[in-house]
């Protein structure tokens, strides 16, 4: 079985860190979002993984380079403009070479992993494997009815969903599904839809398997939806400790603290990662947060956040919480007066004052 990573896209709505990179390379607990994708397919015994990629090639590929890091062989396919799930599987059917193959949306985090779904898809030979699970908004997903267990329709991100079943992006084919793609049309959004070549395997009569999914699932596509996988991961963290960490701090639950980390006078409470390099200072760095490689904390309290690398946070008077800081930025005091707010903020920032003074 051979492996397709989907790693186009745009990655609209998690502007403004997706203007400087790939959203499939931002950081949950330290580590960017596709190598779990192929991390899962590794340890389900695929290897041959082709990755489709659109603009943010260089990127990517710099990144995950040639595979063999992990033991597999990775082939860049490049998706010339974003036009869909299912015209990005199109692409990918040279390279395929009708095998039959695991999709797995290079955005998405799955824990219980796919080992399971493959020997199933060997055991029962459908057509497609699907998998599914409750989700509370099912109206952002591809969305599934169900009757006596069979799949009976597929809808695209429904205004009115049929049911809370959400489509997770891993997905089973064998080379039938490339029939499907040449006949759908491309849907409201103006993308060909996997969900809708999925339908015609329906409406051919064709063997589409669900698979509810036990464990959880996320969609990294909104901010909110990386802290929350930030949060999730970081709970399945064994502690370790490489950095050093001085007798005036504490910390407390699980805490991975990497090489080169320095922790002085401050205290952790985990679950944390806190990377290689990365300096803490007379700061709190609470529950469910990631600070990046080379990342400088001083003076500073902060919870549920994802810090990304060489960012430095100083002497922030209010704790800073659900907050996602990209790449090399800087949060700090004013320098002289007047002591206002002074802000150097891209395209697409997002900045929340929450202080005492403020009107609630
Ligand atoms: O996350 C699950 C959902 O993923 C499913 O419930 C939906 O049925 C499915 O359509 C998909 O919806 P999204 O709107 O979240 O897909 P998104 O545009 O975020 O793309 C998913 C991944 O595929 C992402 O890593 C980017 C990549 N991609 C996307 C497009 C549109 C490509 O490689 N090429 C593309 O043309």
């Amino acid at each position: 079985m051979k492996g397709l990573i989907l790693s186009g896209g745009t990655g609209s709505r998690l502007r403004p860190l997706t203007h400087t990179s790939a959203k499939q390379l931002i950081p949950v607990a330290n580590k960017p979002v596709l190598f779990y994708a192929i991390e899962a397919l590794v340890e389900a015994g695929v290897t041959d993984i082709g990755l489709v990629v659109g603009e943010t090639r260089k990127d990517i590929q710099a990144a995950a380079g040639d595979g063999a890091r992990w033991g597999a062989r990775l082939t860049y396919i490049p998706q010339s403009t974003p036009l869909g799930l299912a015209h990005a599987v199109g692409v990918a059917r040279e390279f395929l070479a009708g095998e039959p193959f695991i999709v797995y949306l290079g955005d998405n985090l799955v824990s219980e992993g796919v080992k399971n779904l493959v020997s199933r898809f060997e055991q029962t030979a459908p057509d497609a494997l699907i998998l599914l699970s409750r989700v509370d908004e099912p109206q952002r997903f591809g969305v599934a009815e169900l009757r006596d267990g069979k799949v009976v329709r597929l809808v695209e991100k429904p205004k009115v969903p049929a049911s809370d079943l959400a489509l997770v992006g891993v997905y089973l084919f064998r080379s039938r599904i490339f029939e499907a793609i040449e006949v759908i049309e491309p849907s409201w959004r103006n993308e060909l839809e996997i969900t809708d070549a999925i339908q015609k395997l329906v409406d051919w009569g064709g063997h589409v398997e669900p698979h509810m999914l036990t464990g959880w699932w996320k969609d990294t596509g909104k901010p909110e939806d990386i802290l929350e996988a930030n949060r999730l991961v970081l709970e399945t963290l064994e502690s370790s400790v490489a950095g050093t960490i001085d007798g005036c701090s504490q910390v407390t639950g699980r805490a991975v603290i990497e090489t080169g980390a320095t922790i002085t006078g401050s205290v952790i409470r985990g679950p944390v990662i806190i990377g290689a390099g990365a300096v803490i200072e007379d700061s709190y760095v609470g529950p469910f947060t990631s600070i990046g490689p080379g990342a400088r904390i001083v003076g500073t309290e902060i919870e549920y956040s994802v810090v990304m690398a060489g960012s430095t946070l100083t002497s922030i008077p209010g704790r800073i919480d659900r907050s996602l800081i990209g790449r090399d930025a800087v949060i700090g005091e004013t320098a002289g007066l007047p002591r206002a707010f002074r802000f150097v903020l891209g395209d697409n920032c997002r900045a929340e004052i929450g202080w005492k003074g403020g009107r609630r």
